[in-house]
């Protein structure tokens, strides 16, 4: 029998393009022999299973060893507003969120301005797992292994220019589908559509990744499928999720939180135990590990290391700011 590896199905050999919500339900739809395919032969439910995983990861040097976070935690404790502010909220309403297809945008100060499909773009560029620390603002923080690509990769192919000094990251825009984007139903907690940034030499930075999987699985969508940057010496809200376009600036971009709450989330939000936020103090963390959720939560907390623990390959790029007043 002929398999053709699902990353091998042009999107224009599927007739019905509401049948790819999701990787999965594709998959799965597929599996049980219900989409007409123009040419490609069905694939067996073996396969189906397999192609969750993440074809071709490699290892990476930048890798903790660090007992892991459970799926269960990870998957099932997020921040994701598009779909509701309790942590349990995204698991529930994101599970439809359509992320085949999907276009990332890139323009601005660059070559030439592109739009890649998700899947070209993994398929252009070398995966590799890194187990990261990711430390929430709220104080708690995850072991995640992340499946990723070096947004440096990226990067380098896109030829920056010299005026590019940042690069701004957009989250999808689509009330029908995110209901914490239209107004009143979630109590239109932010500014729409989510937007975050990073100096071009921290996105350079090779700790920093898009990541497009965890657990050697494809992202869940309450995890920002199928594409969210994870930058690990910073606190969350950075890693902004389900990104569609990516902007190479000259000048420092508005970002969501901060003008949200300028006092309470800066621009460059790198993990700090000496900066306390207004409401709460930074120098400890609770890890959300492993056992009941209820023994996650009353886990003894541990201090919370300078950049997250990533001193070592990042505090140059801070050398002459004061950290205090650029939190
Ligand atoms: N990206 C978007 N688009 N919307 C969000 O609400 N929340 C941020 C970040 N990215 C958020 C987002 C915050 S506050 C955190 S802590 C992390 O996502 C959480 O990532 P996780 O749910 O995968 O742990």
């Amino acid at each position: 029998m002929i398999i053709k590896k699902p990353d091998d199905i042009k999107t224009s050999e599927i007739t019905d393009p509401d049948l790819y919500a999701s990787r999965r339900t594709f998959m799965r739809t597929l599996a049980a022999g219900s989409v007409a395919l123009a040419t490609t032969p069905l694939i067996g439910i073996d396969e189906v299973e397999a192609s969750d995983k993440i074809p071709k990861v490699h290892k990476s040097i930048y890798t903790l060893k660090e007992a892991l976070t459970e799926k269960k935690f990870i998957y099932g404790h997020n921040n994701f507003y598009e779909f509701g502010t309790a942590k349990g909220d995204p698991v529930k309403y994101a599970k439809n969120l359509k992320t085949r297809p999907w276009t990332v945008r890139v323009e601005g100060e660059i070559k030439k301005a592109v739009s890649y499909d998700f899947d070209d773009l993994i398929r252009m560029h070398r995966l590799e797992e890194r187990i990261y620390r990711l430390r929430c603002v709220e104080a708690w923080s995850m072991v995640i292994p992340w499946v990723g690509i070096p947004l440096r990769d990226i990067i380098k192919r896109l030829q920056p220019t010299s005026r590019a000094k940042y690069v701004e990251f957009t989250t999808l825009y689509d009330p029908k589908q995110m209901p914490g984007q239209r107004p009143g139903i979630f109590g239109g907690s932010l500014p729409w559509p989510y937007v975050e940034a990073l100096r071009l030499d921290e996105a350079m930075h090779p700790l920093t990744i898009l990541a497009v999987g965890i657990y050697g699985e494809f992202m869940p969508p309450q995890n920002g499928a199928p594409i969210r940057l994870v930058v690990p010496w910073k606190y969350g809200f950075k890693s902004i999720k389900s990104i569609v376009k990516i902007r190479f600036t000259s000048t420092q971009p508005r970002t969501t939180w901060n003008q949200a709450a300028p006092r309470e989330y800066g621009f460059y939000a790198n993990v700090n135990p000496d900066v306390a936020h207004p409401r709460w103090s930074q120098a400890r963390e609770r890890r959300i590990a492993s056992g009941s959720w209820y023994e996650a939560l009353l886990r003894a907390k541990r201090k919370t290391l300078p950049f997250n623990g990533y001193a070592g390959q990042v505090a140059h790029l801070y050398t002459r700011m004061d950290l205090k007043k650029f939190f």
